[in-house]
């Protein structure tokens, strides 16, 4: 079989590539090779088949299952961390039932609870920080998703228990999000526990503690339940397979860490970055806060979502960043035609998303963050995919653009920021997604009397 062209270097030094800089490594290959390219990170590894164009995302997205798999298997990557029962790492009929078992409670009815929590947990957060003190950005919106993630999976959760997972978390995403960590996913077989002293064996022994304190709630929810519990740990819990199955402790476990550790990351850059280009480019700011100041007082949550310029910045900010900048694996399983080349069974293929959303074609100046792209032209779902598509499309999406939108509008409309370096930023690998290459610090200059932007709950 003939693969598309790529980098003909070593496997290994395409890795450390991979490693140390994925989205300069795909902008380089897409330079050279175009569209469609082939990158070999492993020897034992079959090669992977990146693509950017939008007919071909949308070919690798939605084909019939019977040709093109969304296997968990390939993602094992994020087992170490999310465990073999995670709806990320499971596959076929198994990933069908757990998807269905957790996307009620990111669906209508449901969102309207998490409104009045993001707005509360923005509130406290942001509240901390006082005129002429400078704060970095990404600990205040990781503290904000943290706590919003944390209330939507377990409900009003406080005390000790609570705390020590929390801090847990913390530490175990900021050690996670090293790339001496991504390294050693990528290589498992330096993932040994040499004692107290290895930086894998502190990893392991943080998760068993965080997993030790989930366990725990479980079986209390076990022993008291009470139906009057929306959180989604009691959705799941209560939650029947078409056999009428409850989902097992473990599956419970591996899902809880995965809608903690896929809920609050990603969403946590997302608005850092947001934050940053709102305040990096002053008409930006200017228009988004006319947009905000001319509701009124307490608009629901609603109106807020629904603002035209609100959207078009955060569209704008996971398209020309994305959080994530690939989909999941795809792999072939019966020969297809893609771009030209004949695919045989076991290529595995990914959907670039940073790719496509950097293609001068559809967004003209890729590099300006320009909002106003979003309000001129509606781009099609293979376009602008900052959440994927298909079988393994994300779970909190919705819940995701709610958090960014809340969250901005109470910032805004609370307190005038300003950049302390108004340098560029760039992106970079943090764990496996993306992140900022420095840390961003800003700095309250007033406040700003704005009424309580929002008070009311409807459904969003
Ligand atoms: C800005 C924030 C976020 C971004 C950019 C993002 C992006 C993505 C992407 C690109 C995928 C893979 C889709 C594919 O391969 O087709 C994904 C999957 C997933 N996301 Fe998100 N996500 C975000 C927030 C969230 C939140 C808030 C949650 C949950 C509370 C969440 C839970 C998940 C889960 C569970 C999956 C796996 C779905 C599956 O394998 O079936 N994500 N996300």
């Amino acid at each position: 079989m003939k693969f598309p062209n790529g980098p003909q270097t070593p496997a290994v030094s395409q890795m450390l590539r991979w490693i140390a800089n994925p989205m300069s490594f795909m902008e380089a290959c897409a330079k050279t090779y175009g569209e469609i390219f082939t990158l070999r990170l492993d020897k034992n590894l079959p090669p992977m088949v990146v693509v950017s164009n939008p007919q071909a995302q949308q070919q690798i997205l939605t084909t019939d299952t019977k040709e093109l798999e969304a296997p968990g298997d390939v993602n094992q990557l994020f087992e170490p961390l999310l465990g073999k029962h995670s709806v990320i790492t499971i596959s076929g009929a198994e990933h069908q039932r757990q998807r269905q078992l957790l996307m009620p409670p990111f669906h209508g009815e449901r969102m309207r609870n998490y409104s009045q929590v993001i707005t509360d947990v923005t509130k406290q957060v942001i509240s901390q920080y006082q005129i002429g003190k400078p704060f970095n950005i990404r600990s205040a919106t990781q503290a904000i998703t943290l706590r919003v993630i944390m209330q939507a999976v377990f409900g009003l959760y406080e005390g000790p228990r609570a705390e020590k997972l929390q801090n847990f978390l913390s530490e175990l995403l900021e050690k996670a999000s090293s790339r001496l960590n991504v390294a050693l996913l990528y290589f498992p077989a330096l993932q040994r526990d040499f004692g107290p002293i290895n930086f894998w064996g502190k990893q392991m022994r943080l998760q068993q503690e965080a997993d030790e304190l989930i366990y725990e709630e479980i079986r209390e929810r076990r022993e008291q339940p009470d139906s009057s519990r929306t959180d989604i740990l009691s959705l799941l819990m209560a939650a029947r397979d078409e056999a009428g199955q409850p989902m097992t402790d473990e599956e419970l476990r591996d899902e809880l860490m995965t809608l903690l550790v896929a809920g609050h990351e990603t969403t946590a850059t997302a608005l850092a970055w947001a934050l940053y280009w709102i305040h990096k480019i002053p008409s930006v700011r200017q228009k988004l806060l006319q947009e905000l100041d001319s509701l009124g007082d307490n608009p629901d949550p609603s109106t807020v979502f629904k603002l035209p310029y609100l959207n078009a910045v955060c569209s704008e900010t996971l398209r020309i960043y994305p959080v994530a900048i690939l989909t999941f694996p795809r792999v072939v399983r019966t020969s297809i035609s893609l771009g030209g080349y004949e695919l045989e069974p076991g290529t595995v293929l990914l959907g670039s998303i940073y790719l496509t959303h950097q293609r001068e074609d559809i967004y003209p100046e890729p590099k300006q963050f320009k909002p106003e792209r979003f309000l001129e032209r509606q781009f099609s779902a293979y376009e602008f995919l900052p959440f994927g598509g298909g079988v393994r499309r994300c779970i909190g999406l919705a819940f995701a653009q709610l958090e960014m939108k809340l969250a901005l509008a109470q910032i805004l409309s609370s307190k005038a920021l300003e950049l302390v370096n108004k340098g560029e930023v760039r992106p970079k690998r943090r764990g496996l997604v993306t992140g900022l290459d420095r840390p961003i610090e800003m700095v309250v200059t007033s406040q700003r009397h704005m009424k309580s932007p929002i008070l009311q709950t409807t459904t969003v």
